[in-house]
């Protein structure tokens, strides 16, 4: 019976003939007897092999080293020996693929995080690295599920775009061999599917994307990628109190699942990368977020006294140090922090009486800082044209964005979640390079 590591650890099915094939992680040999710890990639536990001398050849059972892919059938039984439960007897072996012991890696002792990164394709049969990508997945998949048991669209806005949404001046150009102008305007790799996200909302309701999204910041920071995952939903008829209860629960929610589903990842996670983890995970899941406007943010940061790297004073953009002090030093919560001043701010945001402010709202975490930006929308298409028009921008690249304003115009918020900053914090990894498969960041595309 050909299965899976993970299933066969849960499985009582002693005394049957099973078929496993993974990649070893220790080959340990006494006289008689060979104990193999076999690895294959569906959990982070491994499996015991056990491997009696006679029954095979000499020379084959030295091909078995740690990082060699080898397939086994044998008996799974209760173990004898202490350490762990269950093992299975080798009845039958087939060796894939070598790996030669004095090229190979990944040997026993602990690499740094540093040099796996050097390895990006090796790292990934790390315990580690296994852990934090069979989580990535376990958080997509509970994306998708969140929205669509709340009626949700999953929505494809496009990578190739002719607009900058965020007005950053991020952009990477895109061109070809044959012509700089493929599409007869210059284009670029989208920075956030969100204006036509609503569009999208503003036919079908509610919405969300979930795409790559590229930024050229310079930024070389824990918290930067140039190519990094965005989630962004967005719905006809929320305000942006609604905006911030979707934002909450969404996050509550996911988290909540990967404390029910990721059970022994995270428990690998907790002891070998952050003992804080489950304890910040449980304390967010159960505990309100705190809110407040700019302006009182920019008065606790003030008087916190602190001397900040750089200075706070009304006006200026929040800062990751700013965030964390808000977050791991007055609330100790998660914080969402709304009513920005418009000037720092993209044009699309909703303008509150004020004149001023902008219907904003980003949400701040522990360790991470803003893990969402998102805001109500301005829905009225003459005040949009003016904004627009007051940061020079060019009105009629958007035309079809300020058309959804004068046909059906709706109140409609919205917000991106780094996917990347999600996983930080869920994995308790303190560097985004380590929380996606192949990073992208200024001067480093090895891979
Ligand atoms: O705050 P941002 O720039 O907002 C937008 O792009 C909006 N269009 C979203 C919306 O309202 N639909 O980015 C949203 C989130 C940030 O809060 C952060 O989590 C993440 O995207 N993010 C990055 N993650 C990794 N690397 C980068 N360079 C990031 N820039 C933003
Ligand atoms: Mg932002």
């Amino acid at each position: 019976m050909k299965i899976r590591i993970v299933d066969l650890l849960k499985s009582d099915i002693y005394g049957i003939d099973v078929y496993v094939r993974g990649w070893v992680r220790t080959h340990r040999q006494s006289k008689n007897i060979s104990f193999i710890a076999l690895n294959d990639g569906s959990t982070v536990h491994n499996l015991q092999i056990v491997i009696e001398h006679v029954k095979f050849e000499k020379n084959m059972l030295k091909t078995i080293t740690t990082g060699s892919a080898i397939g086994i059938k044998g008996k799974f039984i209760r173990s004898a020996g202490g350490k762990q439960q269950v093992e299975v007897i080798a009845g039958d072996i087939e060796v894939y693929g070598i790996a030669d012991p004095q090229e190979y890696p990944l040997q026993k002792k602990e690499h740094s995080l540093e040099y796996l990164r050097e390895i990006a394709h090796l790292r990934l049969r790390t315990n580690t690295f296994g852990a934090i990508f069979r989580m990535r997945h376990n958080m997509a998949f509970a994306i998708h599920r969140y929205f669509n048991e709340r009626g949700f669209f999953y929505f494809n806005t496009p990578i190739i775009t002719i607009s900058d949404s965020e007005g950053a001046g991020e952009l990477f150009e895109v061109k070809t061999e044959l012509k700089d102008d493929f599409f007869g305007s210059p284009a670029n790799l989208t920075v956030s599917g969100q204006l036509e996200g609503e569009l999208g909302a503003l036919a079908l309701a509610a919405i969300y994307t979930f795409s790559p999204t590229f930024r050229a910041e310079n930024s070389n920071t824990f918290r930067h990628l140039s190519e990094f995952w965005m989630i962004e939903p967005e719905v006809a008829f929320n305000d942006i109190n609604d905006n911030m209860d979707l934002a909450e629960d969404f996050l509550k929610y996911l988290i909540r699942y990967a404390l029910e589903n990721c059970e022994s990842d995270l428990a690998f996670l907790n002891d070998n990368v952050d003992n804080g983890l489950m304890d910040k995970l449980h304390f967010v899941a159960n505990n309100e977020f705190m809110r407040l406007p700019y302006s009182k943010a920019i008065e606790i940061l003030q008087e916190s006294g602190r001397q900040f790297d750089y200075p706070v004073k009304p006006g200026i953009d929040l800062c990751a140090e700013h965030e964390r002090h808000l977050v791991e030093e007055y609330f100790r919560r998660p914080v969402i922090v709304t009513d920005y001043p418009k000037e720092i701010k993209a044009f699309y945001m909703k303008q509150n009486e004020d004149g001023k402010t902008v219907r904003a709202m980003d949400v701040l975490f522990p360790k991470i800082g803003e893990i969402i930006g998102g805001s109500e929308r301005e829905a009225d298409y003459t005040k949009l044209l003016q904004r627009m028009k007051e940061l020079n921008m060019n009105t009629e690249k958007l035309w079809w964005y300020l058309e959804s304003r004068k046909f059906g115009t709706v109140p409609h918020s919205g917000f991106g979640l780094g996917f990347e900053r999600l996983m930080l914090f869920i994995t308790g990894m303190t560097n985004i390079r380590d929380v996606i498969p192949f990073p992208r960041t200024p001067r480093n595309a090895n891979f």
